[in-house]
């Protein structure tokens, strides 16, 4: 065939369409730190740029949904002083990188234990919330205080009350009902969960809503992240057969 003749290459149908739903597991800020010999505090302020350029990156992918951990329920062990540097990079982009959500069409949701924090910043949590509410491009989920253990005992619990009560029948209880008192209700499960710095754990995250979710691990530090590495992460979960346990042959 003469390359006259040859069909023209439609973009929307040679690429694979992006995964609907990608989590990052946003780990490496104090080693950057420590290779560069700052204090830790500097690798959480360059990794909250990262977090910037990942949002950037998901939402031109074609990526619908974007779940990121950034504190979890466990870092409240954390010494106090690095906690108080976490919390206040957590409000500053509360209050200041709500309007680039909006220009960038992303509805903002926070997940985890916001009862956490204190009653200034969970107002400033609403107020995102609401701000964005009406954007629909990219559904941007950030996990603050944030544990997959607490968050399945926390749904049992109300499932549990709402049978004592006689609202339901306990034998009505499957995994629709669970998933359903989540705080991930009515989202989809991830497709491809990310961790970076090296570390091949998932440290509590989304440990229901993992249960078949691509993993991909990557060696970069949080704070070096950028669009080329979303890029080979969604690349790498193209080439994964997902069999959801049935058989493809
Ligand atoms: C990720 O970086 C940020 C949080 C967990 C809050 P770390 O602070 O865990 O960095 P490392 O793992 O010590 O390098
Ligand atoms: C997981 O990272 C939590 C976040 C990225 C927010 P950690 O650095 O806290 O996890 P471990 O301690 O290495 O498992
Ligand atoms: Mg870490």
């Amino acid at each position: 065939m003469s390359a006259a003749s040859q069909p023209i290459r439609n973009r929307g149908e040679t690429t694979p369409p992006a995964p609907t739903h990608v989590g990052i597991i946003m780990d490496g800020n104090g080693r950057w730190a420590a290779a560069r010999g700052v204090p830790r505090a500097l690798g959480h302020k360059a990794g909250a740029e990262a977090t910037r350029r990942a949002i950037e990156a998901a939402g031109e992918l074609g990526v619908s949904w974007l779940t990121l951990f950034a504190f979890s329920s466990e870092n409240w062990r954390r010494p106090a002083d690095e906690v108080r540097d976490l919390t206040g990079l957590m409000r500053h982009y509360l209050r200041h990188e709500v309007g680039q959500l909006v220009e960038q069409g992303v509805r903002l949701r926070i997940i985890g234990d916001r009862s956490a924090f204190g009653p200034g910043m969970q107002a400033e949590i609403e107020q995102a919330e609401t701000v964005t509410a009406g954007n629909a491009r990219l559904n941007l989920n950030v996990a603050l205080s944030y544990g997959g253990r607490a968050e399945i005992a926390k749904a049992a619990g109300a499932l549990a009350r709402r049978a004592a009560a006689g609202e339901i029948d306990p034998a009505s209880i499957d995994e629709a009902a669970l998933a359903a008192h989540l705080d991930t209700a009515g989202m989809p499960d991830p497709d491809l969960i990310i961790r970076t710095s090296g570390e091949s754990r998932i440290s509590n995250f989304l440990l229901w809503q993992c249960a078949y979710a691509e993993l991909v691990f990557q060696p970069v530090l949080w704070p070096d992240y950028g669009a080329e590495h979303l890029r080979e992460a969604v690349a790498e979960f193209h080439r994964r057969d997902r069999r959801f346990g049935a058989r493809t042959g």
